[in-house]
């Protein structure tokens, strides 16, 4: 049994060992659900939750861990975090979503699709990759873990910021930079710690991506320096419905730091699902 309760727009419900905090507006026949990056919160969506809930039904939560959702007691794993989006879309009883996944999103996004494909209208990914950590890349994760550890939250959410943002939205967009640097700092280190164990564990999902027919769109920033433009590329090549749009003047965060031509680009995509059924 769900238990629903209301605080502000703050919606919340029980998922398997956890509590999940969500927004939920706008009415559409297909919903579309929007699973944040790494480590940021469903706030990040803010701005195509208020663009696209007209005509849409748009669904953002915080992952477990993450913003107001509780931690529960399960090992953070990229498996989990997908099978804790299904659980999600089975207590809203939505049988069939698109979903949109930045970055660590997109890894959920990928890993759900390949397991729970017959629950998805479409796939929207942004700024993210098929690839598993290289080994270089799990170097660094255990870098900041021991960094983090040892008290460096700040240095690490500093070092993180300046590769997120290109230079421009870093000069230019103080106050997405700023509420971006305050989410990250909320966020608990033992989640942050948890969460990169699991992505440096994640496995690879390029290979199965021909055999996903969904309609695919993928959007990237062109100055993306954590998942770059040539992993869209790759991915774009092995789908066999899929789409790719460049973002300019844009880095990882392409949908805060452009966000009037993603949310044109969402709003694009996401209205030819309007006149289906689920
Ligand atoms: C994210 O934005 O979700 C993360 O940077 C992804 C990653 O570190 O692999």
């Amino acid at each position: 049994m769900s238990i629903l309760m209301k605080k502000g727009n703050d919606l919340t419900v029980e998922v398997d060992d956890f509590t999940v905090c969500y927004n939920d507006a706008g009415d559409g026949v297909i919903p579309v659900i929007f699973i944040h990056g790494f480590p940021f919160d469903k706030s990040m969506w803010n701005q195509q939750m208020e663009a696209l809930q007209k005509g849409n039904r748009v669904i953002a939560y915080d992952i477990r861990g993450f913003g107001k959702s509780t931690s529960g007691l399960k090992k953070a794993t990229i498996d989990l975090f997908a099978e804790d989006l299904v659980g999600f879309m089975d207590v809203l009883h939505v049988d069939k979503a698109i979903v949109c996944g930045l970055s660590m999103g997109g890894y959920i996004v990928l890993n759900a699709a390949y397991r729970f494909a017959n629950r998805f209208t479409a796939l929207i990914l942004s700024d993210t990759q098929c690839i598993a950590d290289t080994a270089e890349g799990i170097l660094k994760r255990k870098e900041s873990i021991k960094l983090i550890q040892d008290g460096g939250m700040e240095q690490f959410a500093e070092a993180f910021i300046s590769k997120i943002f290109t230079p421009v939205t870093i000069a230019e967009q103080k106050n997405v930079v700023q509420q971006v640097r305050v989410v990250m700092l909320q966020t608990a280190a033992v989640v942050i710690v948890s969460t990169l164990n699991a992505l440096a564990e994640r496995e690879e999902v390029c290979s199965g991506l021909n055999k996903l027919t969904l309609p695919v769109l993928i959007l990237c920033g062109k100055e993306d320096q954590i998942t770059p433009l040539a992993q869209s590329e790759l991915m774009n090549k092995q789908f066999v419905n899929s789409n790719l749009q460049i973002i300019e003047n844009a880095g990882h965060m392409s949908n805060l730091e452009q966000h009037a031509l993603f949310n044109g680009i969402l709003s694009s995509f996401i209205k030819d699902f309007n006149t289906m059924k689920s």
